[in-house]
């Protein structure tokens, strides 16, 4: 069998592929699923090692990408920077070029996480990601960077369309700040945000004031709203947002000024203290047409939601987090498999 025409391209962001090609990984990732040991799929990366290499813990997506690799016959290898020689703005080392030429003779492709707390400034996790991409001969595939999460938009996408069956167009998303200690990254709510608008889900996304998400990716996103003839919304409101959602995505995530003076959690923590009433709860679901409830996890329960909504009939989050390992899978056989 050939190679598939995505062969050898990066995933760093959805938004670099187009909704066509989305959709085949969507299938792909789809026929995975329903016929998981399959024959047809155990040995596209027979033999080849997947490189994991992460800045930051994980649990689904370690488990999941070296799921992957086993079930599609390959290996995946973990890979941490301290056990690197690597050189930075503030020590001398090898360079990301002679990292990515060498990680490409011995592997097929190069996973790669770094969030907010790994770089000085917002951004600079996505271009060391784009650093790889232009040396490296294997794809480069983002595991989560300060800016994006393209497998979690997938996964989300994938657990929304088995459940509302319908398809998504026409149904609206509410991308809603929760409160909580966490601090968290802008990745997994700005790739909701980019690949459910471009799937033409109308979007409400709600924060208390001083909590916008990079302007750059907000500008793609009503883009994507106006040419599929959806709508987009910024509230300010913690109830009436939930008025007529069909999905509830309750997130918490870091200010903008966060690297104001130098990253600082503790002060980002701080800030968010007062806004208690920011929570996924029954009570505003009640507004909702029913909406199910995503979340990327792990969940911060009795912050970003309660029990009651997160361990509901209505929650989707452990299908999504199966998800993941089905979108891998799909992108990993499209871009690394010589017989696929
Ligand atoms: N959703 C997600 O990426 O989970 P982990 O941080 O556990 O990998």
């Amino acid at each position: 069998m050939p190679r598939s025409k995505y062969f050898g391209k990066d995933m760093i962001c959805t938004r670099d592929w187009s909704v066509d090609a989305l959709e085949e990984i969507l299938a792909l990732a789809g026929d995975m699923k329903r016929e998981r040991y399959s024959s047809k799929f155990a040995k596209l990366l027979l033999n080849k090692t997947f490189i994991m290499f992460f800045y930051n813990p994980s649990v689904r997506t370690r488990l999941s990408f070296e799921a992957a690799a086993t079930e599609l016959g390959g290996h995946a290898q973990f890979l941490e920077p301290s056990s690197m020689r690597l050189k930075s703005s503030k020590s001398a080392g090898e360079t990301i070029e002679d990292a990515a030429k060498v990680m490409s003779r011995y592997a097929v492709g190069i996973g790669i996480r770094i969030l907010e707390d790994k770089v000085e400034n917002y951004g600079e996790g996505d271009e060391l990601l784009r650093e790889y991409a232009k040396w490296s001969d294997i794809p480069i595939l983002n595991m989560a960077d300060d800016k994006f999460h393209p497998f979690q938009g997938l996964a989300d996408v994938m657990g929304m369309r088995e459940n509302i069956g319908s398809g998504l167009k026409g149904k609206t998303l509410l991308q809603y700040w929760g409160h909580g200690a966490l601090a968290r990254s802008w990745c997994s709510v700005q790739e909701s945000l980019l690949i459910n608008s471009r799937m033409g889900m109308n979007i409400v996304l709600a924060y208390p004031e001083g909590y916008s998400l990079d302007h750059d990716v907000i500008a793609s996103v009503k883009a994507n709203c106006q040419e599929n003839g959806s709508s987009f919304e910024v509230s300010h409101d913690q109830v009436s947002c939930y008025k007529n959602a069909d999905v509830v995505y309750s997130r918490n995530w870091m200010s903008p000024d966060a690297y104001v003076g130098g990253f600082d959690k503790q002060r980002e923590i701080q800030k968010a203290l007062p806004y208690t009433d920011w929570i996924c709860d029954a009570e505003k679901m009640k507004l909702t047409n029913g909406a199910y409830f995503i979340h990327p996890m792990p969940v911060d329960r009795g912050h970003e939601v309660t029990d009651e909504i997160a361990s509901g009939e209505r929650s989707l989050i452990y299908d999504i987090a199966e998800n993941r390992l089905h979108v891998q899978k799909a992108v990993m056989a499209l871009t690394m498999s010589e017989d696929w």
